[in-house]
């Protein structure tokens, strides 16, 4: 914890205590409640965390107000633009940009992983065919850590690394059979000859019938969309890993946690949810119906892939993920897509309308991701799984990071009671 010169003033009645105060490297100060119950006798109160950093970071900074998005300081849109997603792995994992040997070896090490116990292929098959890949997705990526045993001890940075680089490996693998198995198609086994995106393009679409090839495009595309949902700081799946992790739970057990968590329709589910509200709004024509239904405070509808808890300018994401929507779409010649056409109107009204300037909401990334995985021949049951895998290395790289902070400690939340006092019994034929 960085040291302090500043410090708050809280009063309570004719009590004053002195909080100590930390500046970031960036971003608003911090103060320090960690002795308040000891000194004081208080509790603060926060749902939704809005006003609480539960943790120390140096891995991913967001100013949502100016729609900044750094990964250990690097713009997410020079990641985007110039990098790959491997290396930002590295770079979220290890916190600096790899040398040309470093890159060469840990993709070497991540390739390595990327086949999964044969045995899982049994397990799969426990699932009925209908089932949501996001719920095999939970199931599989928790059941991981009956199948790498020697990866599961959380006190040995070696078995964390293992870990680490298993799951990033093996997240494309185990999703991809999740669809295949959805589909009623064989597994397709991983390519170690392909690139990250390029190999799990083919493990979605081959099939042993007949050759398939990865348009460049598509892998690019692919990539981006992994690159730009890589990490976003304390966020609630994010926060989740870090809770269950903070009890010594293993890795794999923890990312199914934050897997589970990302599913709603709120956070991860939003892509899924976005493109669906797409295709029931249908035609252009109906937009001004949808809109009042979102403005309506007795209609819980909300327009999906806008509104950001953090972003209150614009999401930095989105603009990258719209400029690849565009190319994605005219490659595969559907700029007249229908659902395009109902998006961009859509974005038009929504950001013309006083409600949406004053509420801040904004497109979101998963506005434009959903539209370019729906182009390219994903079922929308994939979108979250695909933010999942993505998801990964953030979650893992967050996880890691609690072993080295002197900090940490088991996540312990407390509550404004507003139930019953302690009252007597009442037996059954006296109530
Ligand atoms: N449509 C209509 N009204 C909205 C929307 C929306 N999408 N989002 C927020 N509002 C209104 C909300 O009704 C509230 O109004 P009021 O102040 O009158 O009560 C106000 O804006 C503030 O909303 P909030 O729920 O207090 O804001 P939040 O920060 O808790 O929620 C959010 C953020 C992302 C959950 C929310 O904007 C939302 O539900 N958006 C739709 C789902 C979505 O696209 N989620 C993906 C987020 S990006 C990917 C990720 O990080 O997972």
């Amino acid at each position: 914890m960085s040291d302090t010169q500043k410090t708050a003033t809280l009063t309570i009645g004719d009590q004053s205590y002195d909080l100590p105060v930390y500046s970031p490297t960036a971003g608003p100060d911090v103060i320090d409640i960690r002795k308040l119950y000891g000194t004081a006798g208080v509790f603060t109160y926060d749902p939704g965390f809005t006003s609480t950093a539960a943790c120390e970071s140096t891995i991913t900074f967001i100013d949502g107000e100016e729609g900044v998005l750094l990964h250990r300081g690097y713009p997410i849109s020079e990641l985007a633009g110039k990098s790959h997603y491997l290396e930002v792995c590295y770079l979220l994992l290890y916190g600096e940009l790899p040398t040309t040997a470093q890159l060469e070896d840990f993709e070497t090490r991540v390739t390595r992983h990327t086949m999964v116990h044969e045995q899982m292929h049994n397990f799969f098959r426990g699932f009925r065919r209908d089932a949501h890949p996001m719920a095999t997705l939970v199931g599989v990526v928790g059941a991981m850590s009956a199948f790498y045993h020697d990866s599961t001890d959380v006190n040995d940075p070696w078995q964390r690394e293992v870990a680490a680089i298993r799951l990033i490996a093996k997240l494309p693998t185990i999703a991809a059979m999740a669809y295949k198995y959805s589909i009623g198609q064989p597994f397709v086994y991983p390519r170690n000859d392909l690139d990250y995106a390029a190999n799990f393009l083919h493990m979605c679409f081959a099939v042993p019938a007949e050759e398939y090839h990865v348009d460049p495009i598509l892998a690019r595309a692919m990539d981006r969309i992994f690159t730009l949902h890589a990490d976003h700081e304390q966020n609630a799946s994010t926060s989740t890993v870090r809770l269950a992790s903070s009890s010594g739970a293993n890795p794999f057990a923890c990312i199914a946690a934050g897997i589970a968590c990302l599913w709603g329709p709120a956070h991860g589910g939003a892509n899924q949810a976005c493109l669906e509200m797409l295709k029931e709004i249908g035609t252009p024509d109906r937009i001004p119906e949808f809109i009042a239904r979102a403005k309506d405070k007795n209609d819980p509808f909300r327009l999906m892939g806008f509104g950001h808890r953090v972003y209150k300018n614009f999401d930095p994401r989105a603009t990258v993920m719209k400029q690849s929507a565009d190319e994605v779409l005219e490659l595969l010649g559907v700029e007249n897509n229908p659902i395009l056409a109902t998006a961009k109107a859509l974005e038009e009204a929504a950001l013309a309308d006083p409600y949406f300037a004053e509420k801040k909401l904004f497109p979101n990334v998963d506005f434009y991701s959903g539209i370019i995985l729906e182009a390219m021949g994903f079922p929308t049951s994939m979108f979250t799984p695909i933010f999942a895998l993505s998801r990964t290395v953030g979650w893992i790289s967050q996880w890691k990071e609690q072993f080295s902070d002197p900090a940490h400690k088991i996540g312990r939340p407390r509550q404004l009671y507003k139930g019953e006092t302690e009252r007597s019994y009442v037996d059954i034929e006296n109530r």
